[in-house]
């Protein structure tokens, strides 16, 4: 296997310029396991540099940014989602290559960013704050008004997308940016920050520092002059930089992953649900925060269910990301020995593996694959159905009744997504306002991306909202102005 595609540029973006850190760091293909380029390997002063000029950005003693009107920056980010678009088929072969997903996924999540610029290029002069009726002799109201200098610690499981949700929301509202990508994938975000710099985006308005997360990112949660932490990414880690923010009273947004059910009734319509629920599943590997990882089911149906889903499991071809098979590899060998060893666990308590699909035979040799597969006879409260496993993985659950089935779906520290697939338009309601969950999807599951609808955590997935004009919101904050005339 080739890479041959161009890569971008692989140093820090600070002040509008490329800057040369002293360290670099080996990237490499998870779908080969080789050497894919060498990123800079950003380092406090670094880091801080690039809060500098972020906040000169923002204050209006670098560049244009400061100036701009609500206007021109939703004219920019109308304009940039068309620059996406022009570039689409090479920034999908860098996603790629860099995360190893699908061509089809990859190329569906620079569509999505792009969208992400055009909703909140549309949005972002639509954006005000409020006149409030107060004693005769005042005028109040409110300014909806940008934190100022907002740091983005993203993930490598959909690197474009983030770079979409956390970027236009927090530019659009007027704020200025130091964005840390992961070291396991930051390709992608790389070539649509030089294409930013490229059309127009005033310097210092974003700044990339690629590096590690002890390192780098480490240091940009608890740098002082930040003013907005926005995190995606464990549990674990989440703890940590909201820990580092509190030192200095920043705000965070907390988007940490999940556990999330599938909840398939026995009248339900089984021909849309259950291809949703391996897709829900299978997307990305399983890598992704809102995978439907649980699969919960009526005891009526269970049997045929689950005979139905080993056909598809079985038939499910993993490859690398560029033959565009169902699955693709785990980000890199640490991801898969984790799952390895969990799975190992699981067959040790006598979980059983349903069904399995299959390695094609062009898969690379060096690839991370993981195989996806069917977990069931699963005893109750067992570490596959509490802690989110990252890989193609479903575990089975059977329920008796909509009671039970409330109870098993709330059975988790996470909240983050629902799927609910049923005709009973009472239980459909009922079901929606019990699951503690950031959302919830009758007969559907994940809305096709839903860059439009509000997206978070309750519990261990975090808190805050990102995605749709609640996104927007949260990267502003309010100012009381009481006038007495
Ligand atoms: P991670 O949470 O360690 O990494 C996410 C981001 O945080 C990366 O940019 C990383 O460089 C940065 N980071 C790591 N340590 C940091 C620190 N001390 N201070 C500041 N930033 C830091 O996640 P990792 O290790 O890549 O994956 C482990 C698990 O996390 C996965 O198995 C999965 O369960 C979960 N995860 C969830 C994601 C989601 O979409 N919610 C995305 C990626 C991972
Ligand atoms: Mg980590």
């Amino acid at each position: 296997m080739s890479y041959s595609m161009a890569l971008p540029p692989q140093q820090a973006l600070i002040g509008g310029e490329w800057v040369e850190t002293a360290a670099t760091l080996q990237i490499e293909a998870p779908a080969t396991g080789e050497p894919l380029a060498r990123i800079a390997r950003s380092q406090a002063e670094d880091v801080d540099a690039a809060v500098k000029a972020a906040r000169q950005a923002f204050s209006g003693q670098l560049g244009e940014w400061a100036r701009w009107s609500a206007r021109q920056r939703s004219e920019w980010l109308l304009r940039f989602a068309e620059v996406i678009e022009a570039h689409h088929e090479h920034l999908a072969q860098l996603e790629c290559g860099d995360t190893g997903k699908p061509m089809t996924q990859a190329k569906g999540d620079i569509a999505a960013c792009a969208r992400y610029f055009r909703f909140y290029g549309g949005a972002a002069d639509k954006l005000h704050g409020e006149t409030i009726p107060f004693e005769n002799d005042f005028a109040v109201m409110t300014l909806r008004e940008p934190y100022g200098v907002c740091a983005q610690i993203i993930p490598w499981n959909y690197p474009s997308q983030i770079f979409g949700r956390c970027v236009a929301a927090a530019l659009a509202a007027g704020n200025t940016i130091v964005l840390k990508p992961a070291e396991d994938a930051c390709l992608s975000v790389l070539r649509l920050a030089e294409l930013a710099v490229g059309h127009g985006l005033p310097a210092g308005a974003l700044n990339v520092v690629p590096g590690l997360g002890y390192e780098a990112g480490a240091a940009l949660a608890a740098h002082p002059n930040i003013d907005h932490l926005s995190f995606t990414g464990s549990p674990e880690t989440g703890t940590h930089v909201a820990q580092a923010a509190a030192q200095h009273h920043v705000p965070v947004t907390l988007e940490l992953g999940g556990k999330s059910p599938q909840l398939v009734f026995a009248d339900a319509d089984l021909d849309a649900a259950l291809p949703a629920v391996v897709r829900g599943i299978i997307q990305n590997a399983g890598q992704t925060c809102s995978a439907g990882s649980r699969l919960l089911v009526q005891r009526d149906i269970a049997d045929s269910v689950v005979a139905n889903l080993c056909e598809r499991f079985a038939a499910l071809r993993c490859d690398a990301g560029e033959a565009d098979a169902d699955c693709g590899p785990l980000i890199n060998a640490r991801q898969k020995a984790k799952l390895e060893a969990r799975l190992t666990t699981a067959e040790a308590d006598g979980i059983r593996v349903a069904a399995k699909g299959q390695l094609a035979p062009s898969a690379p040799a060096g690839g991370h694959f993981v195989l996806p597969q069917l977990l069931i006879d699963i005893p109750e409260g067992h570490e596959v159905l509490r802690e989110e496993l990252f890989g193609p993985v479903l575990v089975v659950q059977v329920f008796d009744d909509e009671a039970e089935a409330l109870a098993l779906a709330n059975a988790t520290d996470f909240g983050l997504c629902a799927g609910v697939w049923t005709r009973d338009g009472g239980r459909q309601l009922r079901l929606a306002k019990g699951i503690r969950s950031g959302q919830v999807f009758i007969n559907n599951y994940g809305a096709a991306g839903g860059v439009e609808l509000p997206f978070g955590g309750v519990g261990r997935s975090g808190h805050g909202r990102e995605k749709g004009f609640e996104g927007l919101r949260s990267y502003t904050r309010i100012k009381t102005v009481a006038i007495k005339h």
